[in-house]
């Protein structure tokens, strides 16, 4: 059938406006965050509800056609973006971002998939209540997409992943059947908990259309610090003993290397006089909702601990919200830095905590004989024995070659390493379509045929979002 006609019936299916082929007009949502990879797709389709999403997969699936959910387009491995074969359509869920309940009493939050992190945040702390879901897309990332990458980020410590916060959902399968499941219940154990598959699946399922979140006491106190780090300070253990001191109050701690904090620190037009120490610094923050607690007067015991230990050079507390501010602006600024230098090559690795300073090591001998001028930007979610070990892209050096050339080798010591160390090539950023030849390389033989059989058994024609994450039943590796 022509592409006008295909077309036309979605057109028929959805308001003026809702189809969009213009080349110009979807080229940001044929091309992945980082411009790694453009795809090409037959259209973007933009519903409004979800009655609109179950009849666009029912006729896509009549017709053959594959389906790429997108939210936010902020995801890192590609899994947003459309092959090369222009035979997909793109179901953007910009359109379905309303909050459509707040539940106080049950501190939960029902929303569209669509919705805005950040607004979805905003709504919850209009009740007093906190989404627990931090990152540093969540201006424009998508609650759908944060369930379809399983998102972490920066309060994972205390409030773990998306995973976590996950109470119910909404969601149409690949044959048009909607799950509709959106209860707020902590309890119910009543068979599979089938809305965690869609937790990760990087839209290989079906598409999530609504979620009900699970929301925590808003904090009204904060104590946060800027740490620091002498020579030789062990972070495991920093860890450790701000974990235990903290009283369950830790909700950040976030390392980052001399390096990283300086390409933040250029790129803001105002940046704080903070500086990493010989080992890097740490950015730590306690909160609590209670308002009897002086969190200030605990942290800085801790620290005074940790500097007794010698481990670190100095702490700063911040004596104020702008203060707070500029240490998490300064944080959350490094990806930025990275783009405006040329870019990085990530590795998105975790270990066990008890790793993570050997992981530093080997990874540094492995980076140091592969080529001692490559300059590296290394961070991240210590606290979840996740670091971001991104090796920077020389200036004046074509960014996709070198990318290519450091994936092809480099990379593959760093991930071999994190896996001997019983680690992951991917904590939070998902498997998309970049990093699918890793999970053949390092994922368990059963479990990827788990992974096979779940993706076959929900999508037996194979349309949602086909060639991401893991091959369907019968599918050969082009690996
Ligand atoms: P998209 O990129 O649009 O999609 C991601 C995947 O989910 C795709 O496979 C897509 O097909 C699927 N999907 C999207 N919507 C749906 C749906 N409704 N139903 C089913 N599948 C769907 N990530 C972290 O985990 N932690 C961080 O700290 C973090 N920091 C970041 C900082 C920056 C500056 C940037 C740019 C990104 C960061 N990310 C981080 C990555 C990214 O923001 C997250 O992966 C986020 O969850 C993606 O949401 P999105 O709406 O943009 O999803
Ligand atoms: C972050 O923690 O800032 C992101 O997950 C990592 C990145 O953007 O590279
Ligand atoms: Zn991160």
């Amino acid at each position: 059938m022509p592409h006008s006609i295909r077309l036309r019936t979605f057109r028929d299916l959805l308001n003026d406006g809702a189809v969009v082929d213009d080349p110009e007009r979807i080229a940001t949502y044929t091309t992945d965050q980082r411009q790694l990879f453009t795809g090409a797709a037959l259209a973007v389709l933009k519903p409004t509800m979800t009655k609109q999403v179950a009849d666009i997969v029912r006729l896509a699936a009549q017709l053959g056609i594959g389906i790429v959910p997108q939210g936010g387009n902020t995801s890192y491995c590609g899994g947003a973006t459309p092959d090369a074969s222009g035979r997909q359509i793109i179901v953007s869920l910009e359109r379905m971002d309303k909050i459509r309940e707040v539940d106080p009493v049950s501190m939960s939050i029902s929303v569209d998939a669509g919705a805005i992190l950040k607004n979805v945040q905003d709504a919850a702390a209009n009740a007093g209540l906190l989404l627990p879901l931090s990152l540093g897309a969540e201006g424009s990332c998508r609650i759908g997409g944060n369930i379809g990458t399983n998102a972490g980020g920066l309060s994972v410590v205390r409030y773990g992943m998306t995973r976590d916060l996950l109470l119910g959902i909404e969601a149409v399968l690949a044959d048009g059947t909607v799950v509709s499941d959106m209860r707020k219940l902590r309890k119910n154990n009543t068979g599979y908990d089938v809305k965690q598959c869609f937790v990760g699946s990087e839209g290989t399922l079906g598409i999530v259309t609504g979620a009900v979140l699970r929301l925590a006491p808003l904090p009204t106190r904060r104590a946060t610090a800027w740490l620091k780090l002498a020579n030789g300070a062990p972070l495991a253990e920093l860890l450790a003993l701000v974990r235990r001191e903290s009283a369950d109050l830790l909700t950040t701690f976030e390392f980052m290397t001399a390096r990283s904090v300086a390409l933040a620190t250029e790129v803001l037009t105002d940046p704080p006089s903070l500086r990493a120490g010989p080992a890097g610094a740490v950015l730590v923050e306690f909160a609590s909702s209670s308002r009897h607690l002086d969190l200030d007067e605990l942290l800085e015991a801790v620290l005074a601990e940790a500097i007794e230990f010698g481990w670190l050079e100095d702490a700063f507390l911040a004596q104020s919200g702008s203060q707070r501010t500029a240490m998490w602006r300064l944080r959350e600024t490094i990806p930025e830095g990275e783009k405006r230098r040329n870019g990085s090559v990530k590795h998105d690795i975790s270990v066990p905590l008890s790793s993570i300073q050997r992981f530093l090591d080997l990874a540094g001998s492995h980076v140091r004989s592969y080529d001692v001028d490559l300059e590296l930007s290394v961070y991240g979610h210590v606290g979840d024995g996740n670091l971001h070990y991104n090796v920077l892209v020389p200036p004046g050096v074509d960014r996709l070659e070198f990318t290519k050339r450091i994936d092809g080798s480099l990379s593959l010591q760093l991930y071999d390493t994190a896996a001997a160390l019983g680690g992951s090539f991917s904590a939070e950023h998902g498997v998309g379509r970049f990093k699918k030849h890793l999970l053949e390389r390092y994922g368990d033989v059963g479990r990827i045929a788990a992974m096979r059989r779940i993706k076959t058994a929900f999508d037996p024609a194979n349309i949602m979002n086909a060639g991401a994450v893991v091959r369907p039943l019968g599918e050969k590796s082009a690996c």
